[in-house]
């Protein structure tokens, strides 16, 4: 197929992609048929995944703003997708114009995406680089630019630590990343979970091993102890529409259909 002009040069078009199935979800236009094909064949196993796709970015905007009141102006996005409407450094600077973002992203559409968009941003910029590896992150010139660690900052892992297996230590990486922070900083994780799910669920798993990025369906148990000793703002770590819904409303029946938990703590 020919490559459209926003898809850099090199990336393989016959494979799927997380950050592309993910925009497809959230309606974005950054994806080809083969995310697409991938996409339907998801839904087939879970009928929900397009609403907790949206429930996790709804999620992601909540968060923002609960953060952006709390006096944070620092974000440090990791596994930041495709940019689609209400991105972290939009939601944040409409509250704050002076709020700095960097994201970082492993898959090279959403970083030449993301270059594109914040081209006449100087507060945000965006790091080609894997989770997995903190010591990059930390080290990338636009982080050290643009984070400064002795004051309050928000870490968002936001949909991305599920596609890190535990032989690259998940756990080990975010212990990494939040050390340096200083006290009064945040970190915000949603994770997919087979936690009360029906079978379907594994399947729909097996099948993003067609994409580079396999998800690894964790309990809420263990995504809890990415959040190390810091203390959980309310409700703690939940099912993604119970995260301070704007309206209770919002939730619907099946919360826990949603198949992922999200929680936010501050390092006290
Ligand atoms: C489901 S999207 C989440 C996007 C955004 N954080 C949100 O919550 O709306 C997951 C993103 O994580 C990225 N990703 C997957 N594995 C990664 C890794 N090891 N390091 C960095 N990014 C990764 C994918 O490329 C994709 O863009």
């Amino acid at each position: 197929m020919t490559r459209p002009s926003w898809a850099p040069e090199g990336i393989d078009l016959d494979r799927p992609s997380a950050s592309r199935v993910y925009d497809y979800f959230v309606g974005g236009m950054h994806n080809f048929e083969i995310d697409r094909q991938l996409a339907r064949m998801i839904e087939q196993f879970t009928p929900n995944v397009a609403e907790t796709m949206r429930a996790n970015r709804d999620l992601l905007r909540r968060c923002v703003r609960y953060l952006t009141d709390a006096g944070i102006d620092q974000f440090l996005d990791l596994g930041s997708g495709i940019p689609t409407v209400g991105n972290v450094h939009e939601v944040a600077q409409a509250r704050n114009p002076e709020a700095k973002v960097v994201y970082v992203d492993i898959d090279p559409v959403a970083v030449a995406h993301s270059q594109a968009i914040l081209a006449d941003n100087p507060l945000a910029q965006v790091v080609h680089a894997d989770v997995a590896d903190p010591a990059a992150i930390l080290a990338d010139p636009a982080v050290t630019k643009l984070i400064d660690f002795s004051r309050p900052v928000a870490v968002l892992l936001l949909g991305v630590l599920h596609f890190v297996p535990d032989d690259a230590d998940p756990a080990g990486a975010v212990a990494r990343l939040l050390e340096g922070c200083a006290y009064g900083s945040y970190v915000a994780i949603t994770h997919a979970t087979a936690d009360g799910q029906p079978p379907e669920v594994l399947e729909a798993q097996k099948l993003s091993g067609r994409t580079s990025t396999e998800i690894v369906l964790r309990s809420r148990a263990e995504i809890a102890t990415y959040f190390l000793d810091w203390t959980l703002v309310d409700p703690g770590l939940v099912h993604l529409p119970l995260w301070r819904p704007d309206n209770a409303a919002d939730v619907g029946e099946h919360p826990e259909r949603s198949g992922a938990y999200g929680g936010l703590a501050r390092k006290d």
